[in-house]
């Protein structure tokens, strides 16, 4: 009985652990990813086209969101800032959206993420 209470104990806090975390994480979007980053996972990666498609769970739809908002805290190389507002806070209210479960997100993102329109200014 003690063994096995010992077995259980560690195990429990494992999972609280993995719980409590990417909660805590959520928090502090700001300079967490680069924007090569968010490019590579998000964008070229499977993350924002899941989103969209409407088959991603829960927690992929909030990474996307503290991705979107690492993204839009970012500075871009290239390209004025007042046009960086603007399409990365789309991309962060559609993906906030997301977050909520509103039915119009999917198609939100994919106008937000319009990789040309970005990509010619700011890349
Ligand atoms: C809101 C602006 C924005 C949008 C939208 C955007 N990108 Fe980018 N992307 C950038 C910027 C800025 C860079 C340059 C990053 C750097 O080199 O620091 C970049 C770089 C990249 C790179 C090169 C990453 C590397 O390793 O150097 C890839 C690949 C990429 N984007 C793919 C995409 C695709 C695919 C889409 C559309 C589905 C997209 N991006 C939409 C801003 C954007």
């Amino acid at each position: 009985m003690y063994l096995r209470l010992a077995a259980v104990v560690p195990a429990v806090l494992i999972m609280l652990c993995m719980v409590a975390l990417p909660t805590i994480a959520a928090d502090d979007d700001s300079a967490k990813y680069s924007t090569k980053d968010i490019m590579k996972k998000a964008f070229k990666g499977p993350l924002l086209k899941k989103v969209a498609g409407g088959g991603a769970s829960d927690a992929e739809k909030k990474q996307l969101h503290s991705m979107l908002v690492a993204l839009s805290k970012n500075k871009p190389k290239k390209g004025d800032a007042e046009s960086w507002t603007k399409l990365t806070g789309a991309l962060v209210k559609a993906s906030e959206a997301a977050v909520k479960g509103d039915s119009n997100a999917g198609q939100a993102l994919k106008k937000a993420a319009n990789c040309k329109a970005c990509h010619n200014n700011h890349k």
